[in-house]
């Protein structure tokens, strides 16, 4: 199956706030250099939110983790998970049609799809509230045939019990998942032949369906604000003493506890970065965090900035690995055009900037210095000889 970006793309993508605080601690998972490495989880919680990945989510992400669009693209074109089309605003329902479930029915469910959605898979329904495909194993094969909705699983389905099912989704109900013929999780159907004392001490639901039940987040779209994000990674470099409740901690849902770093920096550089054009090129100097993780507060220093290019035209920054078009965009803004004005830049000039990008340490990941300082003097690199070809 040919998996390609959709013919009709929206304009553009971006996190919520909320969502991008949990991507920019995603990435502080993995050591410098590697950020890449947190390319899945990205576009997983993208399409969480969009409910498919569309080809500014992929320019997003690949400018986050300062990959090539076309790795990005490589990796959400490879893996089915991916939704590269739009889904159904309400639901898109995933029939699992491997062995177990396609001998107990699936294809029944398959023919409600087909009937009540839309005829072919990827389609949406005429209401644009639903889409479906046919998919491998889910794993609860002993539940079949069963369908994955949003994030639950329903179990043991009938045709007529399926459609139901839709018709309640459709009507803004959200059913309650698991086994929808009465059983408790996967016994055997006429009931326990072992074990038979724990019969008595089962709760209303199994565990999987009471965690769908309290959580009652079966087809809604993550937006971040559904669960805390925890760090521990970082709280583990906290070394202020206060442990959990330090720097970098989990922030537990109405608590007032410090948030994770990522988040507070990420939305001071959106503000940042559309700050309008002119900035004053005299340098100022603040004291402010820039290794919060570790606790430590690192001083940074406002580089020369200039509010125009230089007469002679601005230098294509996009010729330094590492920058994409909306970085220049964001450079030129802060008011930086030239390569000798990267170059020049030493720690506490990459603190400040690093500050207002949308994450850090892509400067000194990518010697954005040296490559500038080889350009400003007529020079090639490597990336720029390929750029230009
Ligand atoms: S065969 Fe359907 S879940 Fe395994």
């Amino acid at each position: 199956m040919l998996r390609r970006l959709y013919h009709d793309q929206p304009e553009s993508f971006a996190f919520t706030p909320e969502n991008l605080e949990w991507a920019e601690a995603q990435i502080t998972k993995y050591p410098e250099g590697r950020q890449a490495s947190a390319v899945i989880p990205l576009l997983w919680r993208a399409q969480e939110q969009e409910g498919w990945v569309s080809r500014p989510v992929i320019e997003t992400v690949a400018e986050m983790l300062g990959m090539a669009e076309i790795r990005v693209l490589e990796v959400a074109s490879f893996y089915f998970m991916f939704q590269l089309q739009p889904v159904g605003s309400v639901a898109h329902i995933q029939i699992c049609g491997t062995l177990s479930c396609m001998i107990c029915g699936a294809e029944d469910l398959v023919a409600v799809c087909r009937e009540k959605i839309a005829p072919e898979p990827h389609m949406l329904s005429e209401d644009g509230k639903f889409s479906w495909e046919e998919v491998e194993c889910l794993g609860a094969c002993s539940n079949a045939p069963m369908a994955q909705i949003g994030k639950d699983y329903f179990e043991d389905l009938t045709a007529e019990g399926f459609a139901e099912l839709l018709d309640a989704l459709a009507a803004g109900k959200v059913p309650t998942a698991g086994p929808q013929n009465g059983r408790y999780a996967s016994e055997p159907l006429d009931g326990l032949t072992s074990l038979t004392a724990y019969d008595s001490g089962r709760t209303q639901h199994n565990a999987s369906v009471a965690r769908a039940e309290e959580l009652g987040d079966t087809i809604k779209r993550i937006d971040g604000s559904e669960v805390p994000i925890l760090t521990p990674w970082l709280d583990r470099t906290d070394k202020s003493g206060k442990g959990a409740a330090g720097k970098g901690a989990a922030k537990p849902k109405g608590d007032k506890a410090v948030k994770p770093t990522p988040s507070k920096q990420a939305r001071k550089t959106k503000e940042k970065s559309s700050a309008p054009k002119g900035v004053k090129s005299e340098k100022e100097t603040v004291a402010k965090p820039t290794a919060v993780a570790k606790g430590a507060v690192a001083p940074e220093t406002k580089p020369g900035t200039l509010p125009a290019p230089r007469e002679a035209g601005a230098d294509d920054l996009k010729l330094i690995s590492g920058v994409g078009p909306k970085l220049e965009q964001t450079l030129n803004e802060l008011g930086f055009w030239h390569f000798d004005q990267i170059a020049e830049w030493g720690l506490e000039e990459i603190a400040w900037v690093d500050n207002r990008l949308r994450f850090k340490g892509r400067i000194e990941r990518d010697d954005w210095m040296s490559q500038a300082k080889t350009l400003a003097e007529g020079g090639e690199t490597e990336f720029s000889k390929k750029k230009k070809k």
